[in-house]
């Protein structure tokens, strides 16, 4: 007889208000593929992104501006696999929502459906994208906001701190109050200032994740490939918990020694 395999309780949206209400903080990363999904998953992380990070850690390019819908639906259906009980979340990548409703719908849909990921996330907090996160999250997609930094927009933002003027505060924390608003269920906070943070988490009933936004939003997300030493360039808020870099710099050059002196045996 076949072992039937634990029965795991699936992290949900509603789950992690209930989390904000209980001050049980909220742990998340990133993911790209199976076998280190299947290990945040393993370790017990509690949302899983597929970023468009992605664009620049697994991919190779300068900015998330290149990755398309296709992309992110590939890294997202093999991320699935791997997550059995984290909240599945994925990015919808530079110009699939931004220009209507239904093209919104439409990307959005297609990650649902094509996928298996539980929610999507879009960057931006003016009307015209709270208007879609409303749109969205009417029909039946749930919706993560994403305020401060926001790397779609490097060319008119850049990547700098934002919300660091009475006017950016302001327009920041009604940005916040506006996704709520239209549904939204979290709001990841990118790089600023930490008592910024500290207000919006208090204004708002769903929960904030922090990145670079100090250590009193109602989580943290960080990128894998930064928490593991795999980056080239890591933003300065990243928090590096282990070097695998140098791990696997020292294996593969072990390796090519074994195999190039005659060392490499199979038992
Ligand atoms: O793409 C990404 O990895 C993200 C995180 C920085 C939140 O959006």
């Amino acid at each position: 007889m076949v072992a039937a395999e634990p029965k795991v309780t699936k992290v949900t949206p509603q789950k992690l208000t209930q989390w904000k209400q209980q001050g049980r903080q909220i742990a998340a990363l990133t993911a790209s593929d199976y076998s280190f999904a299947k290990l945040l998953d393993a370790a017990g992380i509690d949302l899983v992104l597929v970023g468009d990070s992605l664009t620049m850690v697994a991919l190779g390019y300068e900015t998330t501006l290149s990755v398309t819908l296709d992309e992110m639906i590939h890294h997202a259906k093999a991320v699935r696999r791997g997550v059995k009980r984290a909240l599945l979340v994925c990015d919808l990548p530079f110009l699939s929502y931004e220009d209507s409703k239904s093209q919104a719908l439409h990307s959005a849909g297609r990650v649902l459906k094509e996928t298996g990921a539980q929610a999507v996330k879009l960057e931006g907090g003016y009307p015209a994208v709270t208007e879609i996160v409303t749109h969205l999250v009417e029909r039946g997609i749930p919706v993560m906001g994403h305020l401060g930094l926001t790397p779609q927009s490097i060319h008119n933002l850049g990547l700098r701190q934002q919300g660091r003027t009475a006017e950016a505060r302001q327009r920041i924390l009604d940005q916040a109050i506006a996704l709520e608003a239209a549904g939204a269920f979290a709001i990841v906070l990118e790089h600023i200032p930490s008592n910024l943070a500290v207000e919006i988490t208090q204004s708002l009933s769903i929960p904030t994740i922090g990145i670079g936004a100090g250590p009193n939003c109602d989580g943290q997300i960080l990128v894998t490939h930064d928490l593991l030493g795999l980056s080239d360039r890591q933003p300065p808020f990243a928090r590096v918990y282990a070097d695998l870099r140098t791990t696997i710099l020292q294996a593969t050059q072990e390796f090519c020694e074994d195999v190039r002196e005659h060392r490499f045996t199979i038992d």
